[in-house]
């Protein structure tokens, strides 16, 4: 498929998806959103076993939602653009069977650091820069931001983060848990693709089911132990599991069929 604002593309297993507006920082538009759906979507229903998620060029992942987009926004259409973009984007990538690296190579702002906070985790390279810096234009961040970044640096570097407006530099990231590594930026697509490699070795069903029950442990009104449980429960019914645990004792690397 053809897209005019993105880039994907399929290798050995990985796919990866790079936002592809340079001259806008790869700032988020709607078209950008609707195309990075379609994009997540195909992946996640063809052989990918990991989609790394970047931007293009040298400065930016993204540099947050297109403000010129949304500048004369009503109430009504301001809350629209928050449901949908979460709908289409940001639950949706947290949400997928398969798992999402984001490769941070540069500012990651906004809506672009609710990209990479929505995705599975996180790589930075050394220059990347993070920040919700949206009370700064009058607004709070409506992609998840004010949710996914408590949950992963704790409350109050996240009141820090939004109320100051600021930026972290990627050790900053580091040292708060928001990303998991820092890397030399021309070593940030090599080194995800590393941790792609490794994640492809195990059991994609096991990997689909392991993402449903830790996102569980996030979501309002559900038992994460429980839907634990349940997905335990149902590996036992899969080739995947026939196969790893026969290869085990086999002494043999395990060779897993599914997806
Ligand atoms: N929306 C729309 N356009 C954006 C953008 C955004 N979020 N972020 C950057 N751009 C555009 C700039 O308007 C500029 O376009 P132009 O060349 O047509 O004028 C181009 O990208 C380059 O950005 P520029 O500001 O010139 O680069 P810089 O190196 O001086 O500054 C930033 C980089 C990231 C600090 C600065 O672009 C910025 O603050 N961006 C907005 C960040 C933000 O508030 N995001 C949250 C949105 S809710």
């Amino acid at each position: 498929m053809n897209y005019d604002n993105i880039l994907s593309e399929y290798s050995n297993g990985i796919t990866t998806i790079t936002i592809n507006r340079p001259k806008k920082l790869n700032a988020l538009n709607i078209d950008t959103i609707k195309e990075l759906h379609e994009a997540f979507k195909s992946a996640n229903d063809d052989d990918t076993k990991v989609i790394i998620v970047t931007g293009s060029g040298e400065k930016a992942f993204v540099a947050g939602a297109d403000i010129s987009e949304f500048a004369n926004f009503s109430v009504k259409e301001g809350g629209n653009l928050a449901a949908e973009g979460q709908e289409l984007l940001f639950d949706f990538i947290e949400n997928l069977s398969t798992p999402v690296i984001a490769a941070v190579n540069g500012f990651a702002l906004g809506g672009g650091l609710e990209l990479a906070m929505a995705s599975h985790f996180r790589v930075a390279s050394t220059n990347a820069r993070m920040g919700l810096p949206e009370t700064s234009l009058g607004v709070i961040p409506g992609y998840g931001g004010t949710q996914r970044l408590p949950h992963l640096v704790g409350k109050g570097r996240a009141m820090e983060m939004i109320m100051t407006a600021g930026m972290i530099d990627a050790n900053q990231a580091l040292n708060y848990g928001l990303v998991n590594h820092v890397v030399a930026q021309e070593e940030l697509l090599p080194f995800a693709e590393k941790l792609a490699s490794k994640i492809m070795r195990n059991s994609s069903v096991a990997i689909a089911k392991a993402i449903k029950a830790i996102n569980a442990n996030y979501k309002d009104g559900k038992d994460g132990y429980k839907v634990e449980i349940k997905q335990f429960g149902k590996c036992f019914g899969t080739e995947d599991f026939a196969e790893g645990t026969t290869a085990f004792l086999e002494k043999r690397k395990a060779d897993f069929p599914g997806k």
